[in-house]
């Protein structure tokens, strides 16, 4: 994926030139790559009628992950930037039969929902492909209703000194990693995951590291989070 050239003037143009050649295999080899959102879709804990965002949702592959629990939810939106994801994402509704799921080409960090404040949104490995991804945290702030859900899923790094409940990484990891995913556009932050604690009130928590699949040989572990947070019930 580094070597493929990607082009274009704007997020969008880009992320099309990335992704219009390889959404055919995406879920095949992204499935042992993006681990974690099976456990995202548990966490948030799907609730009868509820509406729900997936935000960056690329293929729909996240839908899957829901198994029973999505005949549970009113709707589901998938929403993303790139066209060539959402046609998967369609085709694998169509397939499926699903009632309750629809797609959008929308920008996470300027959108607002269709039909008033929603339950839920989560980001399954999209905000570190967001360069303004404190917006899109904004926007999905403002999106949810008081006591509403998110769920994000994503590589990190943390910060220097993360603070006693976080997990420390090593200079190295904080220095490889960032630049490793530059190569493909994904900016790895250390304030993500405090800017969404800042935000939103703590459910639960995983922080690990893993090895990079396909790669048997290499022995950096790639740094990732599962976080599930709640907007304050008081908030407006
Ligand atoms: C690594 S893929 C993850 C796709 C999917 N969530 C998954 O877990 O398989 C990141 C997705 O974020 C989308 N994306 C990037 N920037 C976006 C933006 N500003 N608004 C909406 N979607 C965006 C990309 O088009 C891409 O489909």
């Amino acid at each position: 994926m580094a070597l493929r050239p990607v082009r274009g003037d704007s997020d969008a143009e880009r992320l099309e030139s990335f992704y219009v050649k390889q959404v055919d295999a995406y879920d095949r080899f992204r499935k042992r790559l993006l681990t974690g959102r099976d456990e995202l879709m548990r966490a948030m804990n799907p609730q009868e009628g509820e509406e729900w965002v997936d935000m960056g949702c690329g293929t729909g592959a996240n839908v899957e992950f829901l198994g029973d629990s999505l005949s549970k939810l009113k709707k589901l939106s998938l929403i993303d930037l790139t066209p060539s994801m959402l046609r998967i994402a369609n085709k694998r509704i169509a397939e499926n039969g699903w009632t309750n799921v629809v797609t959008k080409q929308d920008d996470a960090t300027k959108w607002k929902p269709d039909d008033g404040p929603i339950d839920a949104i989560l980001f399954s490995y999209s905000l570190t492909m967001i360069p303004d991804w404190f917006a899109a945290v904004d926007r999905a702030y403002e999106a949810l209703k008081p006591g509403g859900t998110i769920g994000v899923v994503d590589f990190y790094i943390a910060r220097k000194y993360p603070g006693k409940k976080r997990m420390r990484q090593s200079f190295s990891t904080r220095w490889f990693w960032p630049i490793w995913f530059s190569l493909d556009n994904l900016f790895l932050s250390n304030d993500i995951l405090p800017y969404l604690s800042y935000r939103f009130e703590e459910v639960s928590l995983i922080e690990r590291a893993d090895r990079l699949p396909y790669c048997p040989v290499f022995w950096k572990k790639m740094p990732r989070f599962v976080f599930v947070g709640r907007k304050p019930l008081n908030a407006k």
